[in-house]
């Protein structure tokens, strides 16, 4: 994900160009694909360097120059809006080469605004980036008061921003504003910082100002003044920062996994709503597919590996039911192998956090080679398999860290949901109400994550009740079977417990066998049109001694009564239910881990990118 260093001192005693490098090197935990630097030399003259890749590749770049200043901008880039590339990286100048700008964040209104600033007032864009709408922005209002200027260009734009931005014209000034993408002032001696994070400051300073949305922030290298959206000036504690460099990164969480759940309600927020156009329709940027491409293909694959395999499973009964396609799933490593019947009528969804994981990269290439139309579902912009696919549908998790996946999943979740309605309601199979009920439901998952969110107590109270065991079953019907084998997976791969999940209808069939006195199963009934049939399930479990660990929605007190243990979801459709029920899963794993004393964010024997067959 994107950061932004600010630093305003003075270059006799430090210099920008140093500090700024070092203060992104603190982010590149969180995942970037280029890093530039913006100063104004002592002539005054705005310098702009950017390299895609490593700040490696940055250093080496700028290394002959000698650069120096008393104030500098940079930023790690994670592409959004266009390719990871030179061009695209940060910082962005303005037609003039006087102002340049870091952005974190998206600019809704991008493509309306770069119409106007070509048509209108002939300027010529350099990179593909909804940031340089910005930095043109802001140079079409610039009159010599750079504050003035940005504050115009802010009224022009919607979305969720953080900026920074330094003119040579004015170079001992820096101005910083934030929207719904966070922003933090370092306060320091004779000099002052900005910053996406706190770990990029930690070397330097320790009092910080946590900016609120809608603020603006002068700096120079003596004062720093806050403005409310009014342009008043506000008071702001001072905030101490006591924790070390390694828990800022974590903000605070235990472990990055912690971290990454809790960012579920966000991930899942902008994977739908970046999406939807003012009248609530879904807008698929990435998809280029007409009615005739979707009624042409007789086939559908959904091709990925581990967790994102298991999205698939929800996205095959999202598509079907919703497009009235018929889908297969298949784990990659299998597809490749076995000769699948593929051909020019044939659609192959991969699904992929990292874009990287090399028996997905295999299948899509065996699957393009025979003629397939790739779409592909994946969470790193510019990675293999989303540069060899024809269609590209980014989940907007951000970088994921933790091996263990969470809010990568939850987003391909989305992705499968949105996917499913763009095709129904392309080939004219999807009615009006049936959409918006999907949509409304979609909008409103992000505050029921939150609600589950907020009984991790509850849970982790759950957890040190079971953290010793040594065998677990999870069993569902239906939706709930596809999220049983996430939480199984989750929990196997953070916690080394042996677990097994299984369609609960499956279990008379051979598994119940093992089912003895305490056995510990995790029940998911979140599916209402199967709930006398999964409560039967319970009840075989139960009687054979089973230790039952339900998951239901709210009022479904069937389910409590045969369960030793019950957690609620929220209500919700029973097609929308995996976006809930795998939260609670996430969190017991977490918890077992962690009483376990496991090391939660990189596990043994597992890689966070498996290039490897
Ligand atoms: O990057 P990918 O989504 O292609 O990775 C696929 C699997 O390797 C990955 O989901 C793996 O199963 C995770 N460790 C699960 O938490």
């Amino acid at each position: 994900m994107c950061g932004i260093v600010g630093f305003i001192g003075d270059a006799k005693d430090a210099n920008a160009v140093d500090i700024v490098i070092e203060g992104l090197k603190k982010l590149e935990y969180r995942g970037y694909d280029s890093s530039g630097i913006a100063i104004v030399e002592q002539n005054g003259q705005l310098v702009v360097r950017k390299k895609k890749g490593r700040i490696s590749n940055l250093e080496e770049f700028i290394a002959d120059e000698n650069l120096r200043s008393g104030i500098g901008i940079g930023h790690t880039r994670w592409a959004t809006h266009g390719e990871p590339s030179d061009a695209n990286a940060h910082p962005h100048m303005d037609a003039s080469g006087r102002i340049a700008i870091v952005h974190n964040g998206i600019v809704e209104n991008y493509a309306e605004l770069k119409k106007e600033l070509i048509e209108e007032h002939g300027i010529e864009f350099r990179s593909e980036t909804d940031t340089e709408v910005i930095a043109q922005l802001i140079g079409l209002y610039y009159d010599g008061d750079i504050e003035a200027a940005v504050h115009k260009a802010i009224e022009r734009m919607t979305g969720a921003y953080s900026i920074g931005v330094i003119c040579s014209e004015e170079p001992n000034k820096m101005v910083a504003y934030r929207k719904d993408s966070p922003l933090i002032v370092g306060l320091g001696s004779n000099c002052n910082f900005i910053a996406s994070d706190i770990p990029a400051l930690l070397r330097h300073v320790r009092q910080i100002y946590l900016i609120e949305n809608n603020e603006t922030v002068i700096l120079t290298k003596n004062n720093v003044k806050i403005l409310d959206s009014q342009l008043r000036e506000v008071h702001r504690d001072v905030f101490n920062v006591t924790w070390d460099a390694e828990a800022a990164e974590k903000e605070g969480y235990d472990h990055f996994m912690l971290k990454e759940i809790h960012e579920q309600p966000k991930g899942i927020r902008e994977t739908v709503t970046r999406r939807m156009d003012d009248d609530g329709n879904i807008v698929l940027d990435g998809i280029n597919m007409t009615k005739e491409d979707l009624e042409k293909f007789d086939r559908v694959y959904i091709v990925a590996c581990g967790t994102a395999y298991h999205a698939g499973l929800i996205g095959k009964f999202a598509i079907e039911k919703l497009a009235g396609i018929s889908v297969e799933v298949d784990i990659a490593s299998e597809f490749r192998y076995r000769d699948p019947f593929v051909n020019d009528r044939t659609l192959f969804i991969a699904i992929s956090q990292s874009g990287e994981t090399l028996d997905t990269l295999a299948a899509l290439r065996e699957a393009k080679q025979k003629g397939a139309r790739i779409l592909s579902v994946v969470n790193v912009v510019g990675s293999s398999v989303a540069r060899e696919s024809d269609d590209v549908f980014y989940t907007w998790a951000g970088p994921e860290i933790a091996v263990a996946s969470t809010k990568a999943y939850t987003t391909q979740l989305v992705c499968m949901y949105l996917i499913g309605l763009y095709m129904g309601r392309t080939k004219g199979v999807l009615d009006d109400e049936t959409y918006k009920k999907y949509v409304d439901g979609l909008l409103e998952m992000p505050e029921k994550v939150q609600e589950i969110l907020r009984q991790e107590n509850r849970i982790e109270a759950l957890a040190k009740k079971l953290y010793k065991r040594n065998n677990v079953f999870f069993i569902g019907r239906g939706n709930d079977a596809a999220v049983s084998y996430e939480g199984s997976l989750k929990l196997k791969e953070i916690s080394y417990i042996n677990s097994f999940a299984i369609a609960a209808g499956e279990l008379k069939h051979g598994t119940i066998a093992l089912i003895e006195q305490d056995t510990l199963v995790v029940a998911l009934a979140t599916q209402d049109r199967l709930l006398d049939k999964m409560v039967s399930n319970i009840q075989e479990c139960r009687t054979r001694g089973a230790y039952i660990v339900g998951i239901a929605k709210k009022g479904r007190d069937s389910v409590e009564e045969h369960s030793d243990d019950i957690i609620w979801i929220p209500e919700c459709s029973d097609e929308l239910s995996p976006l809930l029920t795998v939260i609670p899963l996430q969190l017991l794993s977490y918890f077992i881990a962690k009483l376990r004393g496991c090391d939660i964010d990189k596990p043994k024997n597992l890689a966070k990118s498996v290039t490897v067959e």
